[in-house]
Formats: structure tokens, C-alpha cells, sequence
């Protein structure tokens, strides 16, 4: 590995009795710690590397300046809504106060703390339309195990807990909604997409029966696409004494225009992390609160935020019919500050300003390189805008993946290729709100160079990327065997990457 990202790992750095300061010998006495430990347990036999500071300073430098971040340039993830974070966020969560919590202070001795999460949860509520809102979660996936729970707990406590067995989601759901109602003991079945690539009524209406638990709709739906049937889906779910979970993942879209709580959802999830900015990627941090109607409540998990008659917050006792706890402490309290700051910067007034111009960035992407690269879905899309390269693979055998390699080589971050699933070679495009007309442009000239590419020197495509330090992996050896520590002993085969 070392050889192809042409960066030394600090363990080939290392020359004996190199050090980076040496501190004089301590006249202290030595801490009763050593009276706990048998000498056994102390070892100075570990094959630690051996450096002066500006090997490591220069390494960890290097490695730094090979990032790819939304603060070095554009981030198109799709569904992942990789938005720009305002310095104030990272200001804001800097403050002793917040910086130094320890999850397990007294309530008493952090109402600075205990006042955000308050208005989080009222503010949460108000944006998704919901009655009250846990900002236990701590990521998008963990919300939606929370939102099932609750949904299970409902059903049990109403005596239906035997019959109710199944979700349904929809084939273009995200993978983590039938894994969360699989995990959560639901049977899941898929609803078909219809030509508009929104949910088939018809289909749904075949699949609705008395074992239906609820549904989980993604609104908008990971075709970027308003589900314009909501209200007649609501009505049939409901219908058979089923729920309607929001997957809120995509509330970029909504923020402060509409409210899955109006359209008949019953439970919801936010992704903190990316609809109130906060910078995540692979895999964390995150936050996921789950807002609920009045008839879900009494299930919510321990950790609900209140107000006494005195004006302290504190920690509601959690009722007979809670759930129990889903996470310890404040949350993921430095992701739940992070999306307050977001939201306090734009304000009432001005907040639905964040689904405005998400919504017009990525039409503006639509029209101007739909000329180029067939839409999946063409007509007015929400905050993400869903491209097919079936075209391109079949004319010069140029696939949605080899586009977006290239694109690295144009200095951009790919897109979300291959997803959703129902989408053949489906590059999936999110500008978010936080994009300049300039940044748009410079990317679609790059993708106009590239399809230029494609139908003339396609080689140049399927090579990609050639600028990186690293070229194109064997991504499945990658992720099923990945090397991911350094052995001192070679013949293990733990550095044979
Ligand atoms: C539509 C959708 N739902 C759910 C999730 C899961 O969220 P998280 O990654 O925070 O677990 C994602 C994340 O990519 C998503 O795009």
C-alpha cells in the first residue's frame, strides 16, 4: 500500500533511536499505578516506529493534503446531501462548555447543553409536523430502527402485535429501511416504482392486507421525486391499521415548504447530518432524531428533554410504555449543536430557503446536462436529479462508473453511482443549497468534457482515475479483505494489501 499511495507508512519511516523530544528523567515519584499491574503487564518489547517530529509532522501533512473534502470542492453525493459547514457551526462547538461535556454530567450542571437539545427537540417537531421528537438516534439507519420500534411497541400495545408482521418500502428504498425492519423482526415487502417512478398504487393496494404494520416511504424518494399519491397512500396504509414512517433523509427538499406530518406520515426521522449540514462521511458521526404523532409518545425512548415550572431542563422520567433507552448520555450532542447553529443562521423566516435553492440547484444541473446525459426521470425533480449513462455503455461501452472516475481526475468527488437500484447505470447528482452558479458550471463543463471523452477516446474513461495516488482498486478485494494494520512479522500477510 505504502508503495502505491507513494507516501512511506511511519513504520518504513522509522530508524532506530530516533525521538521526537526526550524529556529529562522525572523526579517524581512513581503513581501507585504500578502496585496494580504485575510486571508482566508492562511491555517494552512493542515494535513501535522510531521518528524524528518532522517525519511525523510531514507524514501526517501529507496524508492530510490527499483528503477530498466539502471544504476543498464540489461533493455531488447523491442522497448523501454533502453540504458546505459554516465555520460558526465548528465555532459554536468549540465553546468550553459544549467542547468539555461529559456525556454522564448532571442535567443541573449542563443547561447550556440541556436548553439545545430542548429547542432541537421543538424545532424538529415543528419542521417535520410531528408532535415530539427523541434526539436519541445516532445515525439515519439507527433512527429508522427507532421509528420501527415504536411502530412494533404501537401495534403491541394496541393488541396487534401477532398479526402486524410486515413493512412494506419501496424497490427504490434505500437499502438501510428493509435491513432496519428485517433487524426490528418485520417480514419486508418491496412496492413496485410505476413508469413516473413514484409508488404504484396499484401494487400497493395488491400488497395491503391485516398483516401490514406500516409503510416506509422515502419523501422525496431516492429518484429525487415528490411522492404526488401521498395522501391517497396514507389513506390506504391507515386503511388497514397500518403507519406511515417518512424516511426524512431527503427533508433537504422540504425544510420549511412542506411537512411530512401534513401528508399523513405518523413517524420520521431526520438526518441531522446532512439536511443541517455537520460534516460526516463514511459512515459518521450522525444524528437521527425520530419526531413522532401524539399516538406514538408513549413509546418514546428515555432521554426526552423538559422543562420544569422553575425554568431548568431536565431529563423526563421515561412512562410505563417507553421503548427504554437507545443511547446514553446527550446524544450525539456535538451533530444535534452543530445543525442548531445551521438552523438558528437562517431562522423562521428565512429557513425555507434551504429547500429553495437545493430544489433549484438541482433543476439547474437537470436542464443543463440533461442535454448530455439522458435523466431518468425527466420532469421537475426535488434537491437531487437522478442521470442514466444506459447510452453511453451501450454505444461506446462507457459505464456510470467509469464517468464517475473520471470525474476525480477532474478534481470533483463522484457522485452516487449505481443506486437507486432500479435506475440502469444511474449516476444520482446532489448539488445542495450551498453551491455558487459558478461551481454548477465549472462541473457541468467537466462532465460535457467527459462525455466528449466517452464518445471519442472512451480508453481514456475505463483507465480512470490517472491523477490519484491511488488508481482504480479491486473494490470487492477492497471492502471483503481489507489491510488495515501494519505487521512487523511480513510472512502474516498483513501487509499485502
Ligand atoms: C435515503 C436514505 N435513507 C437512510 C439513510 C441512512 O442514513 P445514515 O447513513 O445516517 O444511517 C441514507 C444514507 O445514506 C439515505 O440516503
Amino acid at each position: 500500500m505504502s508503495k502505491q499511495l507513494g507516501e512511506p507508512l511511519l513504520f518504513e519511516l522509522s530508524r532506530p533511536g530516533r525521538k521526537a523530544v526526550e524529556l529529562p528523567v522525572s523526579d517524581v515519584p512513581d503513581a501507585p499505578l504500578a502496585d496494580l499491574l504485575a510486571a508482566a503487564d508492562f511491555r517494552d518489547d512493542l515494535p513501535l516506529p522510531e521518528l524524528a517530529e518532522p517525519d511525523v509532522i510531514r507524514h501526517y501533512t501529507h496524508l492530510s493534503q490527499r483528503n477530498y473534502s466539502i471544504d476543498s470542492g464540489f461533493y455531488p453525493l447523491g442522497s448523501c446531501t454533502m453540504k458546505y459547514n459554516p465555520k460558526i457551526n465548528e465555532e459554536a462547538a468549540r465553546l468550553p462548555g459544549f467542547a468539555r461535556l461529559h456525556p454522564a454530567t448532571p442535567p443541573r450542571l449542563a443547561q447550556g447543553a440541556m436548553r439545545v437539545l430542548y429547542d432541537m427537540q421543538h424545532i424538529l417537531a415543528e419542521i417535520g409536523g410531528m408532535d415530539a421528537c427523541s434526539l436519541q438516534p445516532a445515525a439515519g439507519a439507527h433512527g429508522e430502527l427507532l421509528g420501527l420500534m415504536l411502530i412494533k411497541a404501537y401495534h403491541e400495545d394496541h393488541g396487534n402485535g401477532a398479526i402486524k408482521d410486515t413493512i412494506l418500502t419501496p424497490d427504490a428504498a434505500h437499502g438501510t429501511n428493509p435491513a432496519s425492519a428485517a433487524r426490528c423482526g418485520y417480514r419486508t415487502a418491496a412496492v413496485k416504482s410505476h413508469s413516473r417512478g413514484r409508488v404504484d398504487i396499484d401494487h400497493l393496494r395488491s400488497l395491503l392486507n391485516e398483516r401490514v404494520a406500516g409503510i416506509m416511504l422515502t419523501n422525496p424518494n431516492t429518484l429525487g421525486l415528490f411522492e404526488d399519491n401521498i395522501d391517497q397512500i396514507a389513506e390506504l396504509v391507515h386503511g388497514v391499521g397500518g403507519l406511515l414512517y417518512c424516511d426524512g433523509a431527503n427533508m433537504n427538499a422540504l425544510v420549511g415548504r412542506a411537512r411530512p406530518g401534513d401528508m399523513g406520515f405518523d413517524v420520521m426521522h431526520f438526518n441531522l447530518h446532512k439536511t443541517f449540514s455537520t460534516p460526516h462521511g463514511g459512515g459518521g458521526p450522525g444524528s437521527g432524531p425520530v419526531a413522532v404523532k401524539k399516538a406514538l409518545i408513549p413509546y418514546l425512548p428515555s432521554g426526552l428533554v423538559a422543562k420544569t415550572a422553575d425554568g431548568a431542563y431536565t431529563f423526563e422520567k421515561p412512562g410505563p410504555l417507553s421503548i427504554g433507552s437507545v443511547a446514553a448520555g446527550f446524544g450525539s450532542f456535538m451533530v444535534i449543536l452543530r445543525a442548531y447553529v445551521y438552523i438558528l443562521t437562517y431562522g423562521r423566516e428565512k429557513i425555507s430557503r434551504i429547500a429553495e435553492n437545493a430544489v433549484l440547484n438541482a433543476n439547474y444541473l437537470r436542464m443543463r446536462l440533461g442535454k448530455d446525459l439522458d435523466v431518468a426521470y425527466n420532469e421537475l425533480c426535488m434537491h437531487e436529479c437522478i442521470f442514466t449513462a444506459k447510452r453511453q455503455q451501450k454505444a461506446y461501452g462507457v459505464k456510470a462508473y467509469d464517468i464517475a472516475k473520471r470525474l476525480m481526475d477532474y478534481g470533483y468527488h463522484p457522485p452516487t453511482i449505481y443506486f437507486p437500484l432500479i435506475v440502469h447505470e444511474a449516476l444520482m447528482i446532489e448539488p445542495t443549497e450551498t453551491e455558487s452558479r459558478e461551481t454548477l458550471d465549472a462541473f457541468v463543463e467537466a462532465m460535457q468534457a467527459i462525455l466528449t471523452e466517452a464518445r471519442e477516446t472512451p480508453e481514456l474513461l475505463s483507465a480512470a482515475p490517472v491523477t490519484t495516488p491511488v488508481r482504480r482498486l479491486d473494490e470487492a478485494t477492497a471492502a471483503r479483505h481489507p489491510c488495515l494494520r501494519w505487521s512487523c512479522d511480513v510472512s502474516d500477510g498483513a501487509n499485502d494489501a
